[in-house]
């Protein structure tokens, strides 16, 4: 069978990476995580001092930063491992600053279009199908309220043991799309051949099945 690209893009916290890892399960791609990359750059940022408005000091640091995505699914960031790190509040906040510079989005569009050269590959994030894989074969636009969006991460924070506080999740999903879709630089919007999927009122496994049917008709 034909092995496809598949975008999916949207705004935060709408569960773009847990239908991505399942999709990914089922058909044996492999999952990449570009949002990650970003909070890399972010996580990074801090740890060096350096203020994520500070384009050229955020620019300087690049060549500096090797990021792996290794088969079972940690970030490591210059040899360290820094997945469950890069998901911190303070770091989200900072991926959605410093992605909006031209010298971080050539730096981590250039490993991504590297990482998915030969298909069989599905990318998540914000301009997956309208920038870095502009022929993909297959682009979800994944969507849900803000509310449905909130909540789900709020339950996901309390499952995990985190303290949660549901009006700060809504605050900083908000802010946090609000600043990617009125980027100048590759901002986040619905490519004109994507499918929109409202997950709102969806379970994990319609989004699935919704997903895998696409595929079918592609492959
Ligand atoms: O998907 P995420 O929440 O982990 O992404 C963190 C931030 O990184 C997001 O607020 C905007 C930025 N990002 C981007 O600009 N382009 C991408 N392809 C992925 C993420």
């Amino acid at each position: 069978m034909k092995r496809i690209s598949i975008a999916i893009d949207g705004p935060a916290a709408a569960g773009k990476s847990t239908i991505a890892k399942l999709v990914a399960k089922n058909l044996n791609y492999t999952y990449i995580d570009t949002g990650a990359m970003y909070r890399c750059v972010a996580f990074y940022a801090i740890k060096k001092k350096v203020n994520f408005e500070d384009e050229e000091g955020i620019s300087k640091l690049l060549k500096e930063i090797d990021i792996q995505m290794l088969p079972d699914g940690t970030i490591h960031l210059n040899q360290e491992d820094v997945t469950s790190f890069i998901r911190e509040n303070e770091v989200s906040m900072g991926a959605s600053v410093v992605s909006k510079y031209q010298s971080v989005r050539d730096f981590l569009v250039a490993k991504q279009r590297q990482m998915a050269q030969g298909g069989g590959v599905i990318l998540d994030g914000r301009d997956i199908g309208t920038v870095v894989l502009k022929d993909a074969e297959l682009k979800i636009y994944q969507i849900a309220s803000i509310e449905c969006r909130a909540m789900r991460r709020h339950k996901e924070n309390i499952e995990r043991g985190i303290v949660s506080d549901l009006e700060a999740i809504k605050e900083e999903i908000a802010m946090r799309d609000e600043q990617d879709m009125n980027r100048q630089i590759s901002p986040l919007k619905k490519a004109d051949d994507a499918v929109e999927i409202d997950t709102s009122d969806m379970t994990l496994d319609q989004v699935v099945a919704r997903v895998m049917n696409l595929v079918s008709q592609r492959v």
